[in-house]
């Protein structure tokens, strides 16, 4: 299974995430400037919003390396809004991409708001978030059905 990690940041809130699903999957993580150069199966894509929307890089990321896209598995920071699920769900289905239904999201410190976060636990949970979620992947559960 090729699974990939990508990431937009600006103050560094989502990098944390997408290098604990890095440990775990055992895959480098990568910023959305690097693209995708072969079949990936899971693209876990961790981004957030300013100013209300997520970035163009991380839009044009997802359409310039659909082709190689199976599947994205979204992974956001805010500090406001409880998750960047619906404008990324826009996003993958313009460029014709699944959007898996499972997603994690933690806040991000932004100014005076939301001080620590990610924090040690925001860490545990996106570490086992992308454990459980490769765990329980059709591919994973094909395989354990034929041992
Ligand atoms: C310029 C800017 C604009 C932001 N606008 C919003 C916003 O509209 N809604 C929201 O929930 N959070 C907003 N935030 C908070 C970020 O989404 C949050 O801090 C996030 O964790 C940043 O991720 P990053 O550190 O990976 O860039 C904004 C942050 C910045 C720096």
């Amino acid at each position: 299974m090729k699974i990939e990690i990508r990431y937009y940041t600006q103050t560094g809130n989502t990098k944390k995430l997408a290098e604990a699903i890095a440990q775990v999957t055992g895959t480098k993580a990568e910023t959305v400037d690097v693209p995708l150069t072969e079949e990936t199966d899971i693209l876990f894509l961790c981004n957030s919003v300013y100013w209300g929307g997520v970035k163009g890089q991380v839009k044009n990321f997802v359409k310039d390396n659909a082709k190689f896209i199976k599947k994205i598995v979204n992974v956001s920071t805010a500090a406001l809004i409880s998750s960047t699920y619906s404008q990324m769900k826009k996003i993958s289905e313009n460029a014709g991409v699944e959007l898996d239904e499972k997603e994690f999201h933690c806040r991000g410190k932004f100014t005076a708001l939301h001080g620590s976060h990610p924090d040690e636990k925001d860490i545990e949970a996106v570490k086992e978030f992308a454990s459980w979620f490769m765990e329980d992947s059709p591919e994973q559960a094909e395989k354990s059905q034929g041992e």
